[in-house]
C-alpha cells in the first residue's frame, strides 16, 4: 500500500439480508491516524459495515479496501493489517490478563509473546492486574485488556464496535483514553457508537450512517456548521449528570 492511500476507503457498498437491503450505497474515506466514529440506531447497519470491512462479510456490490487492500480480494492481507474488537469481549475469564494477551500474541505469530503482553499491560494501566483472572476485573478493565488485545502485532488499522457500551462513565474515560493512545501511536480507528458525546469527545471525524447510506461526514466542526448558528441566550449553565457523578466519586485508578 501506498503511503498515500487513505486508511479506509468505500466506495458505493452495499448489502441486503435477504429482502432486507441494510447498506445501500455507502461512501466512506478514514484518513490514516485518525479516529473515526461511524454513528447510527440500532439496526442502521454499522456491525455489517464493520463486517464487511473486517473480511467476515462480503459485500455485494461496491468495493472496499483497508490500508491499501481490496477487502473482496485481498483478505488475507487486510487481516493481517486489522484488527477487530467486536460488541461482545473476546477476553477469557479463565485466563490471566497476560495470558489472554500472550495467547493472542501467540495466535497472531509475533515475536516475544511475554514482552509484548507485558508492555500492553503496563501501557493499559494493567500491570499489576495482568496476572489476576480476567473474571475478576472490573467493566472498565475488561475493556482496556480488549483493546490491548487489539493492538497484539500493531494493526495499522483498529475497528472497535461499541467499545464503551455497558461501561459506567468512569470505565468510558478510561477505555476512551486507551483508544486516544492508539491514536497517538499512528493507528486508524474505526469505532461505532450510539453515544453521541462519545464522538464528540474521542473522534477526529464523525460519520452518521442513515438509511443505508453515510449522509454526514466530516469533523465536529464542520458538523456543527451544517445547522444554523444559534441565536446567543444567555443562561446559566447547570452541570450535566455525569459531571456531578463524576465529581462525587472522583477519577481514582481503579486498577
Ligand atoms: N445475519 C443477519 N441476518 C439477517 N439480518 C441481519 C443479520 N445481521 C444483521 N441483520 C439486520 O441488519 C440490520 C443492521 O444490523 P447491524 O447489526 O449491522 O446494525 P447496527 O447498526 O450494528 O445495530 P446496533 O446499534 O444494534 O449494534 C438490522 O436490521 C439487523 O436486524
Ligand atoms: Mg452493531
Amino acid at each position: 500500500m501506498t503511503a498515500r492511500a487513505p486508511a479506509i476507503e468505500v466506495r458505493d457498498l452495499r448489502h441486503s439480508y435477504g429482502d432486507l437491503a441494510v447498506l445501500k450505497g455507502v461512501d466512506l474515506e478514514v484518513p490514516r491516524g485518525r479516529i473515526v466514529a461511524l454513528l447510527g440506531s440500532n439496526g442502521a447497519g454499522k456491525t455489517t459495515l464493520v463486517r464487511i470491512l473486517s473480511t467476515l462479510l462480503r459485500a455485494d456490490a461496491g468495493v472496499a479496501t483497508v490500508d491499501g487492500h481490496d477487502v473482496a480480494a485481498s483478505p488475507a492481507e487486510v487481516r493481517a493489517a486489522i484488527s477487530l474488537t467486536g460488541q461482545l469481549s473476546a477476553v477469557d475469564d479463565i485466563l490471566t490478563g497476560r495470558e489472554n494477551l500472550v495467547l493472542v500474541a501467540r495466535l497472531r505469530r509475533v515475536p516475544g509473546p511475554g514482552g509484548v503482553a507485558d508492555a500492553l499491560l503496563a501501557r493499559f494501566g494493567l500491570a499489576e492486574a495482568g496476572a489476576r483472572r480476567v473474571g475478576t476485573y472490573s467493566g472498565g478493565m475488561r475493556r482496556r485488556l480488549d483493546i490491548a488485545m487489539s493492538l497484539v502485532g500493531e494493526p495499522s488499522v483498529v475497528f472497535l464496535d461499541e467499545p464503551t457500551t455497558g461501561l459506567d462513565p468512569e470505565a468510558r474515560r478510561e477505555a476512551w483514553a486507551a483508544v486516544r493512545a492508539l491514536a497517538d501511536g499512528g493507528t486508524t480507528v474505526l469505532l461505532t457508537t450510539q453515544t453521541l458525546d462519545e464522538a464528540e469527545r474521542l473522534a477526529d471525524r464523525i460519520a452518521i450512517l442513515h438509511e443505508g447510506r453515510i449522509i454526514v461526514d466530516g469533523t465536529l466542526d464542520e458538523l456543527r456548521a451544517l445547522i444554523p448558528a444559534p441565536t446567543v441566550e444567555y443562561v446559566e449553565r447547570q452541570p450535566t449528570l455525569e459531571e456531578v457523578f463524576l465529581a462525587v466519586v472522583g477519577g481514582k485508578d481503579r486498577s
